[in-house]
């Protein structure tokens, strides 16, 4: 047995399968956009930590700032001893997130604490229970973010009951219109359906809050048209409904803005973000409008380790990484590769049903069939297992995870990033030889 296939049988041994693994494969360094393993071979990332890395894996700033403060502490509780990084932070969020308004903002350790965090607010400042929630949305893994969450396996399945008050939507899935329209002459009916809504599934005024991913992550990388959120937040916004952003997954520059949300001209009541926003280490935040945030009473919202001193200050880094590195413009660059090549391959292989994406958040949907539009989740895997021999990284996403989606860290090279594409190329054409 090689290190990698011991250490898969300790895990095996020591560790429940349900925290699942995509690659059998362990790390041993990381650096930029590449990950040698236990063994010494290197792999091209195109997963980042599902989003995290968006800074590039062990960058040097975000390293330094991690070292200065363990060196000076690594924990007060925010709640017990303040620190300024907290407050530095949090000024700095209220300042860049959308929305020209006095904004606050408030810190957790994992996406979906954040996601439960805004349900909290929203139903406080309300006084309504509430919450509207899309087909195919990923908002977590605990129990009011996972009953959040549209997808049944393997997330939701012999989990319930879930928490109540969640109502679904059809989310604005244009390949897989819902209302079998075709935009724009479906004059976006998915997003003005919502007024429908009210009268079949829930009344406005006993909404408290509408969650929504401004692009589907785990969903597909699925983008909605340019008109479909500054309807809804209307739609909201005319109904006291707090509009609520998931930016966990498009957040931190992905979409080649800072937020999703900025594509669209929209600036929601709370925003959420996790996952790249402190270059690795836990950490989230929700930032929104002042009165919202400032609604639930001194003792109400918080948590031990939430807003860790370490995290802000990697934050922190990370932020003056993005302005430094102008990785704003790399994401977008990095999206037109891909996207080029994406639609090249989609003219060569079948399997490839659709291509779409919003800055460097690209994602290729495979079917059995382009009329039929069967997903094709076993091929999928298929192409992710090719790919890890060929030395490249991947994760699938979709509610039938059949939707390749790339997040490598915005730093990789022009030559990594052609490497990782020619990767695909091959594993598409043994795909194709296989049938
Ligand atoms: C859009 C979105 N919301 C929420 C979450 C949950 O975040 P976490 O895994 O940090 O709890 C994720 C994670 O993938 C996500 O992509």
């Amino acid at each position: 047995m090689n290190k990698n296939e011991l250490l898969l049988a300790e895990r095996n041994r020591h560790i429940p399968q349900g925290p699942f693994n995509t690659h059998p494969v362990f790390a041993e360094k990381a650096k930029g956009a590449v990950i040698t393993d236990v063994e010494g071979k290197e792999y091209i990332d195109f997963a980042g930590g599902i989003g995290t890395m968006n800074v590039g894996h062990s960058d040097e700033e975000v390293l330094k700032a991690i070292r200065d403060q363990i060196q000076k502490y690594t924990h007060t509780c925010f709640h017990v001893v303040m620190y300024e990084s907290y407050v530095e932070l949090a000024k700095r969020l209220n300042s860049l997130t959308p929305g020209n308004f006095p904004k606050k903002t408030m810190f957790a350790n994992s996406g979906a604490e954040a996601v439960e965090n805004t349900i909290k607010i929203a139903r406080h400042a309300t006084g309504r229970t509430a919450t509207i929630a899309f087909e195919d949305a990923f908002h977590g893994r605990t129990l009011l973010a996972l009953s959040l969450t549209s997808k049944m396996k393997p997330y939701k399945f012999g989990f319930g009951p879930y928490a109540p008050e969640i109502y679904r939507m059809p989310y604005a899935y244009c390949y897989r219109c819902p209302f079998g329209l075709k935009y724009p002459s479906c004059e976006v009916e998915c997003a003005h359906f919502l007024k429908e809504f009210f009268h079949t599934h829930i009344s406005a005024e006993q909404v408290a809050g509408l969650i929504v991913e401004p692009v589907l992550g785990e969903g597909g990388f699925v983008v909605p048209p340019k008109e479909y959120f500054g309807i809804l937040k209307k739609i909201c916004q005319d109904n006291g409904i707090v509009f609520i952003a998931d930016e966990i997954q498009t957040g931190f520059g992905r979409t080649a803005r800072m937020f999703a949300i900025e594509h669209y001209d929209v600036a929601p009541d709370l925003t959420i973000m996790a996952k790249s926003i402190a270059g690795g280490l836990p950490l989230s935040a929700i930032t929104g409008k002042a009165d919202l945030m400032d609604h639930p009473q001194v003792g109400g919202l918080g948590g031990t380790f939430s807003g860790n001193p370490v995290s802000c200050r990697a934050a922190l880094a990370v932020l003056d990484q993005f302005e430094k590195k102008d990785l704003l413009s790399r994401a977008e660059k990095i999206g037109k590769r891909v996207l080029e090549k994406f639609r090249e391959l989609y003219d060569r292989y079948p399997i490839i049903g659709d291509v779409r994406g919003l800055g460097a958040m690209v994602g290729m949907e495979l079917v059995v069939n382009r009329r039929t539009k069967e997903p094709a989740t076993a091929q999928t895997k298929r192409l992710i297992d090719l790919c890890r021999e060929k030395g490249l990284l991947m994760i699938s996403a979709g509610t039938h995870s059949n939707i390749i989606r790339p997040l490598m860290p915005l730093v990789i090279t022009d030559e990594q990033l052609e490497r990782g594409l020619a990767v695909i190329e091959d594993g598409l054409h043994n795909l194709h030889q296989d049938k």
